[in-house]
């Protein structure tokens, strides 16, 4: 729940001194009343600056944000469940990197008395400080079991956000791009995805083509739900040369149906290509076939999107040499990554002022990580799944296909009793006329 703590501007500011000052003469012993009573003890520090003009003049100047009659400009302050949320209009002049260096958002943790302090960009000019108190995503997240729900390929439920809502991900009509260091996350985040189109493959809506480069390990146990398995290099590249002759296939189709998108069907069905680990096919490839692989991703990724062909690729180093093409990727997900460079490689240039820092995640979380896509400047910081070994077998058991050449079965059948001439609804009891 959002709770406002006030809606500040210049003006508001000297309006809440001036209530405060009447407060202060009205209150008298055994009448005290204290206007911040529904603010954490954690937050009452920053509450009494934020609402307080004269505290603000002293800050700014102090921090180097702002001198007199050049203040920053307080627009809202609210207390979110992960501390508060404070939107600032910045002073002509200013940098976006004045706000959101190191040194400036510990300087504004300690002054407002907070564990953490992020400062991003919310629209050119104007700012959104978050103080954390408290990490929502601290703790892993389990999902709910197997189900038998729809699916919105388009939104599919792989974690949480860090506001409590469900982090829903784009899976149709995307390419998705996974990075993390190894023991971030890049598994939970795969099964998680996995869990949340599971009734689809079941359905038969979407086929999965796995390719497990690091030797078949982390993804043979789902091996009954891939409509195509590979590990080896040879494998992997006859994999993706059918995934995109599929893909000339349907855009001839689509093209002379003058269609402009592809809708799944049963027969012809979303395929999404899954490959972890791409580099560890570095490992044991030729260099052709690394150039062949570059060279079937690349039409995959450029041509595969509006035909329902699309990519999921984990790695766990996202620089050009192991990926050439991020911006190729709509989707993109950065678990813990090792160094700052690492977070620009996914996530582009400057993204770090504007709230990724895959980079700070520690390793006591993983399946933490910041989401960032293609029609949106903002971050958004996730938790994926955590989904142990026992779940992911659930999913499978639960969503595999059911093989055709079995037959359906029949409740309590007893071979004993069974009698070719009865005619349910006239030769018992619950006849038609009865
Ligand atoms: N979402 C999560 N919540 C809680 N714990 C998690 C989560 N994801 C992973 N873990 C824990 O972290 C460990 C490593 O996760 P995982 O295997 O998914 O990482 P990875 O990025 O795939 O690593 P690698 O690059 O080595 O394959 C898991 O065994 C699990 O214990
Ligand atoms: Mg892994």
């Amino acid at each position: 729940m959002v709770t406002v703590i006030v809606t500040v501007s210049a003006v508001v500011v000297a309006g809440l001194m001036l209530w405060w000052r009447h407060l202060d003469g009205v209150t008298g012993p055994g009448r005290e009343v204290d206007p911040y009573a529904g603010i954490p003890v954690d937050l009452r520090t920053a509450a009494m600056i934020v609402t307080d003009a004269r505290q603000l003049a002293l800050m700014w100047p102090v921090l180097g944000l702002g001198s007199e009659g050049n203040w920053p400009n307080v627009l809202s302050a609210e207390l979110v469940e992960a501390g508060a949320v404070i939107d600032v209009q910045m002073v002509g002049g200013q940098k976006l990197t004045d706000w959101t260096n190191d040194e400036t958002t510990d300087a504004l943790a300690q002054y407002f008395g907070v564990p953490k302090v992020l400062v991003a960009q919310s629209s050119p000019g104007f700012l959104r400080i978050e103080l954390r108190t408290f990490d929502t995503l601290a703790a892993a997240v389990s999902p709910a079991g197997v189900a038998s729900t729809g699916v919105d390929l388009e939104a599919v439920e792989t974690g949480i956000r860090e506001d409590g809502r469900l982090w829903l991900l784009r899976v149709l009509y995307a390419h998705i791009l996974l990075a993390g260091a190894t023991g971030s996350g890049k598994g939970s985040v795969l099964w998680s995805i996995i869990r949340g189109i599971g009734p689809a493959i079941r359905a038969g809506y979407v086929d999965v083509w796995m390719a497990d480069p690091k030797g078949g390990m982390e993804f043979g146990r789902g091996e009954r739900l891939w409509v195509r398995f590979e590990w080896t290099a040879d494998g992997i590249l006859s994999m993706l040369t059918e995934a995109v002759e599929v893909m000339g296939n349907r855009a001839a189709m689509l093209r002379s149906a003058g269609i402009r998108k592809h809708v799944p069907t049963v027969d012809e069905p979303l395929i999404l290509v899954v490959i972890d680990e791409a580099a560890a096919l570095s490992a044991y490839a030729t260099r052709e076939q690394r150039q062949e692989f570059e060279r079937l991703l690349g039409l995959l990724l450029s041509q595969g999107r509006a035909v329902g062909v699309s990519v999921i690729a984990a790695l766990q180093d996202p620089s050009k040499e192991t990926m050439p093409f991020r911006q190729l990727f709509p989707v993109r997900i950065g678990l813990r990554l090792d160094e700052p460079t690492q977070t620009t490689m996914v996530h582009g240039q400057g993204s770090k002022d504007r709230g990724a820092l895959c980079h700070e995640i520690p390793d006591t979380t993983p399946g933490v990580g910041y989401v960032g896509e293609d029609g949106t400047s903002e971050f958004v910081r996730v938790r994926a799944y955590w989904i142990t070994d026992e779940q992911a077998d659930e999913i499978v058991d639960a969503y595999s296909p059911i093989p055709m050449s079995l037959p359906a079965p029949v409740d309590d059948f007893d071979p004993a009793t069974f009698d070719p001439d009865f005619i349910p609804g006239e030769d018992d009891a619950q006849g038609w006329a009865a």
